[in-house]
């Protein structure tokens, strides 16, 4: 009887393990032992050909997540039926770098075909830009699956302007669980990256409609962003997000301290009472931002697609039964085997538990395919032809023959 209090762990250990999330670190171990070292050294090279690129590519992260969750859909290009999130009005001429993720997911097809997802490419990835340039490097949970479908629509209603101020932001990041601290973490990706002078127009000139500009902004850092961006100048032009756009720091919160903050709401992170508090502290203490945003970074790497017609609804069905069926056989097994004190009775229902369990979810039986998914037509995939994949200077082995 001893052995009971080490079985009754083992089950339990045994069905947390079974019950637990879908996404979790090192999710590719065994079938793609190389893949996180494949996303570094790519993220390094693009880093090296163009060093804001790794900061382009860490923005993906926020504009894929808060979209129906990780699930890559801002990559796919719009098609007949479909608008894509790509021209959605804060992506339109401001994403970039998507052709970083072509290469990453192109060296991973070529180490391990078909196996790491573009979702969890671009949680790597943004991992990787952070670490790359002189930020925290932290562990990453995957195993998300890619979306068939986008919505450029969801992507113009949720993702906030350049013009927000802190208490829109507050209540937006709010709604995806993510606390004021999160925001204003989060915020610190802005240590890296460029912005575009349309996006801080109506701040340098017109704020609020007051024909005024922002009077929070240093006066002499105005003047700088009056000549980048002058009234009727291009305003595809770009300007540094902080100080240091190349590297990871709290400078980026020392500049909103001392009124050299880029975008309004960044600025207005500093304006707002509730949300000062916490940019003063990141800019004091630069250990304590790097955890705050790495666990921003997590909790946004966790948001899930809200809409259930984009769950595998049978998948779903065939996980519940599984973690219920083996709970229930691993309970009855253990009460029954301690009423009947008989350990061979108790192996032998939760074998049975075990068995009935592979039965029910292992056949691909009719009842879990209620819900086909709508794939794009192939015809009409054929019609958008994918860009061909070019080997450069490809080394033919000899055949050995
Ligand atoms: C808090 C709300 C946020 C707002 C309103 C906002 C808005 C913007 C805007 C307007 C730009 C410049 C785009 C342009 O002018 O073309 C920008 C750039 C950027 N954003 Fe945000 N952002 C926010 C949060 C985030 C978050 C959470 C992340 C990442 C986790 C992020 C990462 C970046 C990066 C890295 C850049 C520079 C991109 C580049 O150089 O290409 N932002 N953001
Ligand atoms: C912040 O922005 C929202 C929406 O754009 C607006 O309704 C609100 O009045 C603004 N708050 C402040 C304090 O300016
Ligand atoms: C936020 O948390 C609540 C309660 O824990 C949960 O019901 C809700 O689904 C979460 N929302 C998101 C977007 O994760
Ligand atoms: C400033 O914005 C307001 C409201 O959007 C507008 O009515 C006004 O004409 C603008 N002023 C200038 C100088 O552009
Ligand atoms: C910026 O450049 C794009 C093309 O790259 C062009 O379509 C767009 O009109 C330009 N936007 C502004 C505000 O000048």
């Amino acid at each position: 009887m001893s052995l009971l209090p080490h079985l009754i762990l083992y089950l339990t250990l045994f069905t947390v393990a079974v019950t637990g999330e879908t996404l979790r670190p090192r999710f590719y171990r065994e079938t793609c032992p190389e893949a996180e070292s494949i996303v570094r050294r790519e993220m390094k090279k693009a880093m090296i050909k163009e060093a804001r690129s790794v900061a382009s590519v860490m923005r993906f992260q926020f504009h894929d997540c808060f979209v129906n969750g990780c699930d890559a859909s801002l990559l796919l290009d719009d098609t007949p039926n479909m608008l894509g999130e790509k021209l959605s009005l804060s992506n339109i001429d401001s994403l970039r770098s998507f052709e970083v993720v072509d290469d990453i997911k192109e060296a991973l097809e070529k180490a391990c075909p078909a196996t790491v997802s573009c979702a969890d490419i671009v949680i790597m990835a943004a991992r990787d830009a952070v670490a790359l340039t002189g930020g925290p490097d932290w562990e990453v949970k995957l195993g998300r699956r890619d979306s068939l479908t986008a919505s450029q629509k969801d992507s113009d209603d949720i993702m906030p302007s350049p013009r927000a101020n802190a208490t829109f932001l507050i209540d937006l990041f709010e709604r995806f669980n993510l606390s004021v601290k999160d925001m204003v973490a989060l915020s610190g990706s802005h240590s890296i990256g460029q912005g575009r002078c349309f996006s801080i127009m109506f701040r340098l000139y017109n704020q609020s409609g007051s024909g005024k500009p922002d009077p929070a902004l240093e006066p002499s850092y105005r003047k700088k962003l009056d000549k980048l961006c002058p009234l009727g100048g291009d305003e595809n032009v770009t300007g540094d997000l902080d100080a240091t756009p190349q590297v990871f720091d709290n400078q980026y919160f020392k500049d909103l301290v001392s009124g050299r903050g880029f975008l309004n709401s960044d600025q207005t992170l500093y304006t707002n009472r509730v949300t000062r508090e916490y940019v003063k502290m990141f800019s004091e203490d630069q250990g304590e931002f790097f955890r705050a945003f790495e666990e921003g970074m997590v909790k946004l790497g966790d948001l899930q697609s809200g809409r259930p017609e984009m769950d595998w609804q049978g998948q779903k069905l065939v996980e519940h039964l599984m973690q219920i069926l083996l709970v229930i056989s691993g309970v009855v097994a253990v009460v029954v085997g301690y009423a009947t004190e008989s350990f061979r009775t108790m192996m032998l229902i939760y074998a049975g538990g075990v068995v009935l369990t592979t039965l029910v979810t292992v056949p691909n039986w009719p009842f879990y395919n209620l819900h086909p998914l709508k794939w794009l037509d192939p015809s009409e995939a054929e019609k958008y032809p994918k860009p061909e994949v070019v080997v450069v200077a490809s080394k033919k082995k000899v055949s050995k023959k």
